[in-house]
């Protein structure tokens, strides 16, 4: 065994000073550093509150699979969560489930990408102007957001934690769309400013950071019971700050994110031979949904399949784990079956997210991934699924 690759994550880029490209959406959205990505979801659902003072216990909209952090954002401020299933075999919400779940007290729908995969967010902000929400688009997981280029949704969430798109080791923003930046004001006014500072300690952090996501390190790390590496848990989130994030912090993220390999489309080539075998790789959407947004040449944070039955995941979770390859079952359940989530929202079956939660398998698609891994991970694939 010669370690373990990590199932996600990409290196913290170095800082350089000479360094500047215009942000992506700064044509269509004001941004507002905060200090994590849960701070962010958190004060775009106090800028929807604030929209609709009139409403005594505020609902958001969000999928039954996805990140216990939604749920804890929309607590923080006093709002109530409202799962929605999910369209079979994909990671979008059900459209009909949001109109159904849509009541006088909702206040905002909340659109989340999947690990680059981004929500139908044309359908999701047409549903929302029809009932007068905001939109609200979860990209902790997809850089650079899709409303980047169609602005359909009002507020944006980033985060630049690790095993995002763009890990400087914390931090996220919210991006506000310019014509709501006067109603959005006094929320953001209402949280302190916390300053990043790259000095000796931030560059030490770094340096360690970056050498724990080697193979061998990995191997170690991943072996301390107490470290719940990989864990999905629910923390509540007690406080909120925007972040004074220097400039040329973000501007190496971006730059590093711009020269990373596309190890999906290796991947695409690999296992297209799964499909027969009742596999389904859910890259293909991804290029019916971004066609013409050129989502295609982005690279994805990992590369879902979704096996034929619960029972050749778990196989092939093994198998490949103990190839030394970090494949994941990512969430494993839907949001309700997460311990500490199931008293802040309503206890029902999501059978759809509950199906795709039992047969998901995510594959590493970081820098580190190498043409011998894609390989292996495709053959052993094919031999679980032979057997
Ligand atoms: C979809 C989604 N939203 C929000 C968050 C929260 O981001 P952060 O870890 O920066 O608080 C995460 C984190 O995993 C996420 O996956």
């Amino acid at each position: 065994m010669k370690g373990k690759l990590r199932p996600v994550g990409s290196p913290v880029p170095s800082p350089r000073i000479h360094e500047h490209q215009e942000l992506p959406w700064a044509a269509h959205y004001h941004t507002e550093f905060m200090g994590s990505g849960t701070e962010a979801l958190s004060l775009a659902v106090a800028i929807a509150i604030r929209r609709h003072s009139q409403v005594s216990t505020p609902e958001v909209i969000i999928p039954a699979y996805g990140c216990p952090d939604l749920v804890s954002a929309i607590c923080a401020q006093g709002a109530k969560p409202v799962l929605v299933d999910l369209l079979p075999n994909a990671p979008h919400m059900n459209d009909a489930g949001v109109r159904e779940a849509i009541t006088p007290s909702t206040v905002a729908v909340v659109g989340v990408g999947f690990l680059g995969i981004p929500e139908r967010l044309e359908e999701l902000s047409g549903i929302c102007r029809e009932h007068n929400l905001l939109l609200i688009e979860d990209s902790a997981q997809c850089f650079p957001p899709a409303s980047a280029s169609k602005s359909h949704a009002d507020l944006v969430v980033l985060s630049f934690g690790r095993g995002k798109p763009i890990n400087l080791m914390g931090g996220g923003a919210l991006l506000i769309r310019s014509d709501l930046t006067g109603l959005a004001k006094e929320a953001v006014g209402h949280y302190p400013v916390a300053v990043l500072k790259v000095g000796t300690k931030w560059l030490v952090k770094r340096l360690v950071f970056n050498l724990l996501m080697m193979r061998l390190p990995y191997y170690v790390l991943e072996r301390l019971p107490f470290l719940g590496i990989g864990e999905t848990r629910f923390h509540r989130l007690e406080t909120i700050s925007r972040l004074d994030l220097p400039e040329r912090v973000l501007q190496a993220g971006l730059r590093d994110f711009q020269l990373r390999p596309l190890i999906h489309q290796r991947y695409d080539i690999e296992l297209a031979g799964l499909d027969a075998r009742g596999w389904k790789c859910l890259t293909s959407d991804r290029s019916e949904i971004s066609r013409n947004d050129l989502q295609q040449s982005v690279p994805l944070l990992r590369y879902p399949v979704l096996a034929p039955s619960t029972d050749l995941r778990d196989r092939a979770l093994a198998v490949l784990n103990s190839a030394g390859i970090g494949a994941s079952a990512f969430y494993e359940r839907t949001l309700p079956q997460i311990d500490g989530v199931e008293a802040a929202v309503e206890d029902r079956d999501y059978p759809v997210a509950s199906d795709f939660s039992s047969r998901l398998l995510t594959l590493p698609t970081h820098e580190n991934v190498t043409s011998a891994d894609v390989t292996l991970i495709g053959r052993i694939l094919l031999s679980v699924t032979e057997l």
